[in-house]
């Protein structure tokens, strides 16, 4: 079909004019909207969280999973720059926790098995010998109760989930909040309170994977890393933690300074073997101050930037290793190390090594942790 040189013009008017009038109802503010049911019938929300300088955050109920995070890269473009999907679909199938919260138990426990107050807990396996992220069903799977607490500081969004007393074998009934909000500096801040009604281990986090420069980018070989971490915990070949807290001086793990994921992520060091590249606990210089720097992540194409502020005494810096280009989301491919995470957390294994940071909480205290990103632009 041949277009008239009128025809043509009213589209490129149409297509300059949709978005702005677009993005001229959708102010900043939170809006609400129906995300599809789960297999069993639950209602699933996704919730936008907008700031005035435009950027925007998408959380559903499902897992309390962040889906989107659109920024501006030095152009002023937005992309999305965590690998999701648009719809429910993508997360009811199987994916490696895109976005989510993690519960109970963040990262690894050895052989799912632990013991407390004198009793053995097992928790069901479900990689190799061990039980990752919680256990077979963990809070990434669950639909959590979610409501609006937009304030005067900007839009947010509180999910909570009452966690069964034996759940996923955990002691204790367990209530977790986790709010999301958004300030005008394009900080996403992620606040977790939970209590218990009997002694139990909990280390909680958020899933997200980030690409800079786009969902969808090749890889993130070229972003540039700094973790404020002169430690982290070696691994053994099933990622349990060994118990030695090392330095990092000297090895392939060193990111006080900035250095490209890419520079020495298949050099021949027995961790990055392990690990299949990086996916390692970095034990963070100054433990539980969210007003230092703990990471900061830089793409020099799109100029976007990362920094992690957390109350958390670590960060699990995992760098894709086990994406493999079948799934397809938002951006696209997620191939081999398209995307990273900064998954701030207390030490994997903990429950079974006396020398790491405790994670049992008791009742009667309130356990409180939150996490800062905060994005801008070279
Ligand atoms: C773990 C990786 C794992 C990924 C997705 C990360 O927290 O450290 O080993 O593959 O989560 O499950």
């Amino acid at each position: 079909m041949k277009l008239s040189f009128a025809h043509s013009l009213s589209m490129i008017a149409l297509a300059v004019c949709v978005p702005l009038a677009w993005s001229a109802q959708s102010g900043p503010g939170l809006k609400k909207e129906d995300f599809g049911k789960t297999s069993d019938g639950k209602q699933i929300f996704r919730f936008t969280l907008k700031n005035p300088s435009g950027m925007e955050v998408k959380i559903i109920n499902y897992g309390a999973r962040i889906t989107s995070i659109k920024v501006m890269d030095r152009k002023r473009k937005f992309d999305d720059v965590v690998l999701g999907f648009d719809k429910l679909a993508g997360y009811l199938a199987e994916n490696p926790y895109f976005g989510a919260a993690i519960g109970r138990y963040g990262n690894r426990i050895a052989h799912g098995t632990f013991t407390l107050d004198g009793k053995e807990y097992h928790i069901p396996l479900n990689d190799g010998p061990n039980a990752l992220h919680g256990g077979t069903t963990g809070f990434d799977r669950r639909v959590w109760d979610a409501k609006d607490v937009s304030s005067a500081g900007g839009p947010a969004v509180e999910l909570h989930y009452l966690s069964p007393d034996g759940e996923m074998g955990f002691p204790g009934n367990l209530n977790v909040t986790i709010r999301y909000s958004l300030g005008d500096k394009n900080d996403l801040r992620i606040d977790y309170t939970a209590t218990t009604d009997k002694d139990t281990v909990l280390n909680l986090t958020n899933h997200s994977y980030f690409n800079l420069a786009g969902a969808g980018s090749e890889t993130v070989l070229t972003h540039r890393v700094m973790l404020a971490a002169d430690k982290f915990t070696p691994v053994d070949s099933t990622l349990i933690p060994t118990g030695k807290i090392q330095s990092v001086a000297g090895t392939p793990l060193d990111f006080r300074k900035p250095t490209r994921v890419g520079a020495r992520i298949d050099s021949k060091d027995e961790q990055l073997k392990l690990g299949k590249g990086y996916d390692h606990n970095f034990v963070l210089s100054r433990s539980g101050d969210l007003m230092v720097l703990a990471a900061k992540v830089e793409e020099p194409s799109s100029g976007r930037v990362i920094e992690c502020f957390t109350t958390e005494p670590a960060i699990q810096f995992y760098t894709g290793n086990f994406l493999d280009g079948t799934l397809h989301g938002n951006g696209g491919v997620y191939r081999h190390r398209s995307a990273l995470t900064l998954e701030t957390q207390h030490y994997p294994d903990s429950p079974n090594h006396s020398n790491f940071p405790t994670t049992v909480l008791h009742p009667g205290e309130d356990f409180h942790s939150t996490t800062i990103f905060r994005f801008s632009t070279e």
